[in-house]
């Protein structure tokens, strides 16, 4: 076995990114202020340009205070200023986008600073509408929308849900947050674009009667954070997730389920709904749910009741082996699992690669995983063991797509 350390941070696409924040005037220019504060906290450069009429919501300084930037207003206040913020920007996003600010961009118009620099752009475009229902729903917007998609203007949103107006419907911003990860994606190279995947996430949550239960202290982030990213590098994702407080990661299909058998049924069927939409098996499955070993055997229909029982004795039977039963019946798929160790991780990751016929097997320390933002893994190939340090379960779980994405290439 080699030994390998490798470096310590896999790089988030937003950090170093030049992003250019188009901020038009509605509502939703209050909810764009976070978006500025998480992508600096992303690593990203985030320059301002705001129109006129955003000014009468939020102002300049607040988004200089956030972005640490000059931002530049109104019409053609700096010489070529739209020139040079479209040379340089990895990425623009028109937030929030209003039907007339749509409307200019749709029809190629360059009237001001913010629309100017839109149609200097070299790189990609984003635009994420915000306004009231029957304004996005009217015929010109539709067309406008349909239009920037032809013209490849990226569209993120509308939501639907409670309006500034009073009203609820569609046309609400998407959330910060959202717009982040959307920026994320939009930012990642696609090694993984027409590559379809199966994530199981979270604990199993095994029924001793219908109020009481035996599970784990799995919280699901670090198989949330597989999921989001094989997403972001274009693969399409199915997620298998066990009882868990997560919203799942934009353009991920979730699939909720408790138990450890539930879990297997929902992946026996997530494989072929796959296989008779692709013709093909699914490529990747990365099994990082929690499952409990043991399901109780004699769990209750109705709730167990002290008086009667007095002290239930609970009979534990195995539960399947979901990630080995998979892999031996489907060898196409590039399995990977991991190993939750408290001790000796590498050496118990390499039993288990044989043991589960995987591809490979991420070992990890379990004591330090549960409950944690951060993980410190292990990778076991047949061709070694690699050592990462300890890093966010986002960055861990970049630098595992990464491996996948590899493994993938050379199973090709
Ligand atoms: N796994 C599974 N089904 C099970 C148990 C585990 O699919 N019933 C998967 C996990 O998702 C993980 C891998 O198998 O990818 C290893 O899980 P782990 O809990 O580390 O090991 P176990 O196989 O349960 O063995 P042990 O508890 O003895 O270490």
């Amino acid at each position: 076995m080699t030994h390998v350390t490798a470096p310590s941070s896999f790089a988030d696409p937003l950090s170093d990114a030049d992003i250019v924040l188009i901020v038009s005037g509605g509502i939703a220019c209050y909810k764009v202020c976070e978006c500025v504060r998480l992508l600096k906290r992303a690593g990203s450069r985030v320059r301002v340009v705001m129109t006129e009429a955003a000014c009468e919501f939020v102002t300049p300084l607040t988004f200089e205070a956030l972005s640490g930037e000059k931002v530049h207003v109104g019409q053609f206040c700096d010489g070529i200023a739209h020139i040079d913020l479209a040379r340089k920007a990895d990425l623009m996003i028109v937030a929030p986008a209003t039907a007339n600010t749509l409307a200019k961009i749709a029809a190629g118009l360059a009237d001001n600073l913010a629309t100017s620099t839109v149609l200097a752009a070299a790189c990609p475009v984003a635009v994420v509408p915000a306004m009231n229902v029957n304004m996005w729903r009217a015929a010109p917007t539709q067309r406008n929308i349909e239009r920037l998609r032809q013209d490849g203007r990226l569209v993120w949103g509308p939501a639907a849900g409670e309006l500034a107006c009073g009203t609820s419907g569609e046309g609400r911003m998407i959330e910060p947050a959202q717009i982040v990860e959307y920026a994320r994606s939009a930012l990642s190279p696609k090694p993984l674009a027409g590559r379809s995947a199966i994530v199981t996430a979270g604990p199993t949550f095994e029924a001793i009667d219908p109020v009481r239960a035996v599970t784990n202290l799995s919280s699901g982030k670090q198989g949330y954070e597989v999921a989001r990213a094989l997403s972001s590098l274009g693969a399409e994702v199915t997620l298998i997730s066990g009882p868990t407080a997560l919203a799942a990661p934009l353009g991920v299909h979730r699939v909720d389920v408790r138990s450890a058998c539930d879990m297997q049924s929902a992946l026996e069927s997530a494989a072929s709904r796959i296989r008779s939409e692709r013709g093909r098996e699914v490529d990747l499955f990365v099994s990082v749910a929690a499952v409990c070993d043991w399901r109780i055997q004699n769990a209750s229909e109705s709730k167990l009741k002290k008086s009667e029982a007095g002290l239930p004795k609970l009979e534990l039977t195995e539960n399947p082996d979901i990630l080995a039963t998979f892999a031996a019946a489907h060898p196409q798929v590039v399995c990977v699992g991991f190993a939750a160790e408290t001790e000796n991780v590498a050496e118990h990751a390499r039993v288990k690669l044989d043991k589960k016929h995987c591809a490979m097997i991420v070992g990890n320390d379990a004591r330090k995983a549960l409950g944690s933002e951060n993980n410190a893994l292990v990778f076991v190939t047949a061709a070694g063991v690699e050592s990462l340090a300890e890093m966010s379960k986002a960055a861990c779980a970049r630098s595992i797509a990464l491996r996948c994405a590899t493994l993938l290439g050379a199973a090709r």
